[in-house]
């Protein structure tokens, strides 16, 4: 376990968990947290994890941006907003290519830049009690530094969008998973539970594949098909010279001998790949 101001780090095995440790502020994100955020995401790369849980502590998830201290107070001090923007948007960017599968366990209030941050993670288990919130509308801005892009690529309804940026009406966890923008929910009781076991289900595959199986559909998604099958392909070999040809020489040739069904499970893993 690392020990930060603002973050709890622990690393077991080949999983992260970061935990957002200021509940006494809803865990919004100070620029201490941000700063400390890019040494937790060097940790996390140095430890080779497959999977980063992210949740926070208390009854918040993460309540935005710390509007005093990333907002108010450095407002008239362009040098230091622009070194808080730096961290912040830096670790977001890092977060979000991460190779690395990252999870997000949304267990209470998650407003503002804490939906950005949802937004960009691969999954997100939420408390069906929990409340999600645009709330910048509430005070004269709209929903920026990645929010916009965040809720507009999770939302999938214009209509549903924009109404939760112009009203800044809250929603449940529940109705985040009916909209698309977790991928499961399940009352707060169940959280860590769900969570462990999306865990256990990821640490079973290899690091190499996971991170490919994100690259490729982040990239495929703004191509025509012609062109995806020739980056597919290419992406195809370049896992397979990595891995030391293990899906051909370890799974496949177990599957000839009727080890295991692909259908229903995956290889045994025999080496760290
Ligand atoms: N920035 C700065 N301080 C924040 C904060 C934020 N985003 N969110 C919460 N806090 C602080 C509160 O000001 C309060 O500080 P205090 O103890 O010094 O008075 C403390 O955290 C606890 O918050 P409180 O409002 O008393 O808790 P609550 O459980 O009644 O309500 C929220 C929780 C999240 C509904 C409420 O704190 C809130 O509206 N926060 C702002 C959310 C927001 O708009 N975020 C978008 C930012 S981009």
């Amino acid at each position: 376990m690392s020990t930060y101001q603002t973050v709890l780090l622990d690393i077991k095995d080949t999983a992260a968990y970061v935990t957002f440790n200021r509940p006494e502020k809803r865990n919004c994100m100070s620029p201490t947290l941000h700063a400390e955020m890019c040494k937790v995401l060097d940790e996390i790369a140095a430890a080779r994890c497959k999977v980063i849980v992210i949740t926070g502590a208390g009854d918040a998830f993460c309540a935005g941006m710390d509007l005093e201290q990333c907002f108010l107070e450095p407002f008239d001090k362009p040098e230091l907003m622009a070194q808080i923007n730096h961290d912040a948007f830096g670790w977001f960017t890092r977060l979000k290519n991460n190779s690395a599968v990252t999870i997000g366990k949304v267990n209470g209030w998650c407003f503002g830049g804490g939906m950005a941050l949802a937004g960009i993670l691969d999954i997100v288990i939420a408390a069906e009690e929990s409340t999600w919130g645009l709330s910048e509308i509430n005070f004269g801005i709209f929903p920026g530094g990645g929010t916009t892009w965040a809720y507009a690529n999770n939302i999938p309804s214009r209509k549903k969008a924009l109404y939760y940026a112009l009203t800044g009406e809250t929603f449940t966890g529940k109705q985040a998973l009916e909209m698309g923008y977790a991928t499961n929910a399940v009352p707060l009781v169940g959280l860590d539970a769900e969570a462990d076991r999306v865990v256990k289900m990821l640490s079973r595959l290899g690091r190499v594949v996971l991170g490919k199986t994100k690259e490729v559909y982040e990239k495929v998604k703004g191509m025509d098909f012609e062109a995806a099958i020739d980056y597919e392909m290419a992406k195809m070999w370049e896992l397979s010279r990595e891995t030391n040809d293990d899906w051909v020489r370890t799974a496949l040739v177990s599957f000839k001998k009727r080890e295991f069904k692909p259908g229903l499970q995956s290889y045994e893993l025999t080496k760290d790949v």
